[in-house]
C-alpha cells in the first residue's frame, strides 16, 4: 500500500485477480473458476475436521472457519476462496434460534410469523459478528494472491426458513405471508436486507474481495411476485454495498425467468444455473454483465469424456460473455469426487489460457 518500499510490500493488489477482473468484464489471462460449496463434505479433510464440531460452531470460530475456507484453495487451486460459514449466521448473531440439521438443514425454533415476531429482530451492527471479522482477516492474511468472496442469503431465500421454520419445497407460507399480509411482508424483508446488507459490509470491511448474494430459491416465485415483493429488498442489499468498490454477484436457482431482473437489481455478475445457457443468459440481461456457471453439478458424475465436453462448451460460451467466471449451476453435492473437481480446474485453466 506504500510506494516506499514497494519489494517488501507483499500485498498483492486483489484488483488485478482473474475473479474481479473478469466481474468487472476486464481481460484475463485465463477464465476465473470456483465452485459454491467447495469446502464441505466431498473432502475428507473437511469431514475430519468437522467430525465433533457442530455447523454453526465450526461458522463461528475463527480458526475454523480459515482452515476450512482454504481447504478447497489448496487442493484444487482454485481462483477463489468462498467464504466458510451459511446465510443463517447473521440471523444466529442477532439472536435467532437457529440450528443447522445435518442432511436436513436450517431449522428455526420460533418462526417469524406475526409483527410481534418481527419485533423481535433486531438490527445487525458489526458488534454481533466480531468472530465475522476475525475470520476475514486471518483469512485474507494466508491467501495472499486469491480472492476471497464474501457472501449473505438474500432477503426473500432467509425470509423463507424463518417464516416456514426450516427447509420447504413449495414455500407456502411464505408466500400466504408475501400476499396476506404485504405491509408485514416488506418490513420483515426490509429488516432482513438491513442483516444481509451489514453482513456483507463487515466481510467487505474486513478484506472480501467480491461479495455474492445467494438468493437460492427466488427460482419460486412468478416474475411479477419477484419484481413486486422481492427485488425491491435484494436490490438495497445490492445497492447498500456499491460504495464498497467491490463486484457484487447474485445467484439463484431456476431463475431463467427472473435474470434481467436480477441483474438489474444492482449486480455486476449474474449467477447462471444449468438450466439457461450462458449464451441465452448474456442475452437475457442486455450483455451488460458478466456470467458466472453453469456446469450441472450431477455431471460431475459422468465420464470424464462427457464431463470434459461440456466443461468445453460452457468455457467456449464464456469467451462470447462481456465478462466469465466458470463455476457449478448450485453447489458441490456431497458424493462428488474432488478429484474430479480439481481436473475440471485444470481443464478450464488450460483451454482458456489466452
Ligand atoms: O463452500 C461454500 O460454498 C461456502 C459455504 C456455504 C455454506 N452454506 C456451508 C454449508 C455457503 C455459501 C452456504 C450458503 C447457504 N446455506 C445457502 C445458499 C447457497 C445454496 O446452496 O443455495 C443456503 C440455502 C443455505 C442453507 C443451508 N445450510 C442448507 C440448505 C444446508 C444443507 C443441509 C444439508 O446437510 O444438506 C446447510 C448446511 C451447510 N452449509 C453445509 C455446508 C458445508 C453442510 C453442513 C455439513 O457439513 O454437515
Amino acid at each position: 500500500t506504500s510506494a516506499a518500499s514497494p519489494t517488501l510490500d507483499p500485498t498483492p493488489d486483489l484488483a488485478d485477480s482473474t475473479l474481479v477482473r473478469a466481474a468487472r468484464r476486464q481481460p484475463v489471462p485465463h477464465t476465473p473458476v470456483w465452485f459454491m460449496r467447495q469446502a464441505g463434505r466431498s473432502l475428507p479433510e473437511y469431514r475430519e475436521v468437522r467430525k465433533d464440531v457442530a455447523m454453526l460452531t465450526s461458522c463461528r470460530t475463527p480458526e475454523l472457519v480459515t482452515e476450512i475456507t482454504l481447504q478447497p484453495v489448496r487442493r484444487h487451486g482454485v481462483d477463489a476462496a468462498i467464504f466458510f460459514s451459511d446465510i443463517v449466521v447473521p440471523l444466529q448473531a442477532v439472536g435467532v434460534d437457529v440450528d443447522i440439521v445435518a442432511g436436513t438443514g436450517p431449522v428455526i425454533a420460533e418462526p417469524i410469523r406475526t409483527r410481534a415476531d418481527l419485533d423481535r429482530l433486531p438490527e445487525l451492527t458489526p458488534e454481533h459478528v466480531p468472530d465475522i471479522t476475525e475470520s476475514v482477516r486471518l483469512l485474507t492474511a494466508e491467501l495472499g494472491g486469491t480472492p476471497l468472496i464474501g457472501f449473505a442469503g438474500a432477503p426473500f431465500t432467509l425470509a423463507s426458513y424463518l417464516v416456514e421454520g426450516g427447509p420447504s419445497k413449495n414455500h407456502e407460507r411464505t408466500k400466504a405471508l408475501m400476499h396476506g399480509d404485504p405491509q408485514l411482508w416488506s418490513d420483515l424483508c426490509a429488516r432482513l436486507a438491513q442483516i444481509s446488507g451489514a453482513f456483507l459490509r463487515v466481510q467487505a470491511q474486513a478484506g472480501a474481495s467480491a461479495v455474492q448474494l445467494f438468493d437460492s430459491w427466488a427460482g419460486h416465485l412468478s416474475r411479477a411476485d419477484y419484481l413486486r415483493h422481492v427485488e425491491p429488498h435484494s436490490r438495497s442489499v445490492l445497492e447498500g454495498v456499491a460504495d464498497l468498490g467491490i463486484p457484487r454477484i447474485h445467484f439463484g436457482v431456476g431463475t431463467g425467468e427472473l435474470l434481467p431482473a436480477m441483474a438489474d437489481a444492482g449486480a455486476d455478475v449474474i449467477g447462471v444455473d444449468y438450466r439457461v445457457s450462458l449464451t441465452d443468459a448474456v442475452e437475457r440481461t442486455g450483455g451488460r454483465y458478466a456470467v458466472q456457471g453453469n456446469l450441472d453439478p450431477a455431471l460431475l458424475f459422468a465420464p470424464w469424456s462427457a464431463l470434459e465436453a461440456r466443461v468445453r462448451e460452457i468455457v467456449e460460451e464464456g469467451r462470447n460473455a462481456p465478462g466469465h467466471i466458470f463455476n457449478l449451476g448450485h453447489g458441490v453435492l456431497p458424493d462428488t469426487d474432488p478429484t474430479v473437481l480439481t481436473r475440471v480446474v485444470e481443464l478450464v485453466h488450460e483451454i482458456s489460457a489466452r
